[in-house]
């Protein structure tokens, strides 16, 4: 297992290209199941949970060609098999993502239940309620979804929360369905919009992207004839990470290929912290010449400030002057990275789903451990600023959602190095 050993204090500056979005890809990825004559998708990630849904993909039955180096992965269909096993779904929840797919094209699915994550329990109730509307029948059964149907119909579906993953199933199965879906209150995340997109490319009927209310006319089969080419949308997620890097070392960085439209909530919240945020030809300059100043933060679905976000400016909120309080409302166990930024030396009391953040002078290094992707973001940038060495341990979840990190961030001056943890 590798950990991450960081000299802090060091000013960043220079440019980092933004990867290809991780949460847009997978779906994206999960949806090439129905592409009939194949498909090429060009900006993925080379990330740990895209080599697994490329495997996943495999075993379900497709043929596919993935390029790690040039980001670019091709998919063909063949024999698809209904199951998805659990040794692939227990390292990553998205794999739930092709029970959509798999109702709609084969009419039944074995997916193995997707089990508690370090921020919650993370049921798919939603998923699997929406999916009954629309003629799908569930059983549990041995740890596994078993999904059978005689054809997916539309459905006119109201979700209870705008789940990402519930809206992006839904999407999937009501592409191939007979006649037409309304998805009400869906998840308006960008990543979400992306997936209808790719999917209008492929040849689908999908209206409302970007809005709550989602119209979805079923056809009968994707890519019959075209083989299309589709690149995935820029990491918003990464880019406000290395925002926040930008500003936490009181650095300069420039954000080449950064989604800014999609940042607009992250955006809003670091200008107010102080962080100048400048569209230029060639990317996002993110620069901070005053001191942090205080802010108030509630995570929300979209266009909400996101809660993939939440750790990354926690830490840049240890470091501000004054107090502030972070309110998350979207996961109900999501401050594991609180209690490692208090070792750090940060000031952080927790009480339910509020964090009360004050501000210290500097923040110590110490050895620290991740818990989840975006916690692991948190402690890097926390090890960024903190006055000695920082030790990051478990990050093979930094691995599942940041594309070479250590590389990125050592190129703009970073003093940090991968090791092995023994
Ligand atoms: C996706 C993102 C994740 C992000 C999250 C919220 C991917 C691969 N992951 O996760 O990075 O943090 O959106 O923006 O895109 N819930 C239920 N029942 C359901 C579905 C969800 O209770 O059937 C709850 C969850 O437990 C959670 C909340 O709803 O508390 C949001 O979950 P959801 O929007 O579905 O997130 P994911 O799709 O899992």
């Amino acid at each position: 297992m590798d950990k991450l050993v960081i000299e802090g204090g060091a000013r960043l500056n220079g440019k980092i290209r933004v990867s290809g979005s991780k949460n847009a890809a997978l779906p994206i990825l999960m949806a090439g199941i129905m592409a009939e004559n194949g498909v090429h998708i060009s900006n993925v990630p080379d990330l740990k949970d895209i080599h697994t849904t490329t495997r996943l993909l495999s075993m379900l039955g497709c043929e596919v060609e993935y390029n790690p180096e040039k980001g670019r992965v091709f998919i063909l269909p063949r024999r698809i098999i209904p199951e998805a096993p659990y040794d692939l779904v227990r390292t990553m929840r998205a794999s739930v993502l092709c029970l959509g797919p798999l109702l709609g094209l084969l009419g039944q699915a074995k997916v193995a239940m997707p089990g508690c994550c370090a921020i919650g329990s993370r049921p798919v109730d939603m998923h699997l309620r929406a999916l009954e509307q629309m003629g799908a029948e569930f059983e549990l059964k041995d740890g596994y979804i078993i999904g059978r149907c005689s054809g997916l119909h539309g459905a006119h579906i109201q979700f209870d929360f705008p789940t990402v993953g519930g809206t992006e199933n839904l999407i999937m199965a009501a592409a191939t369905a007979d006649g037409e879906t309304v998805l009400e209150n869906a998840a308006r995340e960008p990543e979400v919009a992306d997936l209808c997109n790719f999917l209008n490319c492929c040849g689908a009927k999908i209206s409302g992207q970007g809005t709550s209310v989602l119209r979805i006319t079923g056809k009968s089969r994707l890519c019959a004839d075209a083989r299309p080419e589709y690149a995935v949308m820029p990491d918003r997620i990464e880019a406000g990470t290395y925002m926040v890097a930008a500003g936490i070392t009181n650095g300069e960085l420039l954000l080449e290929q950064c989604p800014l439209k999609a940042l607009d909530a992250v955006i809003f919240k670091l200008r107010e912290m102080g962080l100048e945020i400048t569209p230029e030809n060639d990317g996002v300059r993110v620069g901070c010449s005053h001191p942090l100043c205080d802010v108030d933060v509630m995570t929300l679905p979209f266009p909400g400030f996101p809660t993939d976000m939440q750790a990354q400016i926690m830490a840049l909120m240890t470091v501000s002057r004054g107090s502030g309080i972070i309110q998350e409302t979207v996961f109900e166990n999501r401050f594991m990275h609180a209690l490692e930024m208090i070792r750090m030396g940060a000031n952080i009391k927790l009480s339910g789903q509020n964090a009360m953040v004050r501000g210290v002078k500097r923040l110590k290094g110490a050895p620290v451990m991740a818990s989840d992707l975006r916690a692991s973001a948190g402690l890097v940038l926390a090890g960024l600023v903190a006055e000695g060495s920082t030790e990051v341990r478990r990050i093979y979840h930094l691995d599942r959602g940041y594309e070479r990190m250590e590389e990125k961030l050592k190129l703009v001056g970073a003093r940090i190095k991968r090791t092995e943890d023994k």
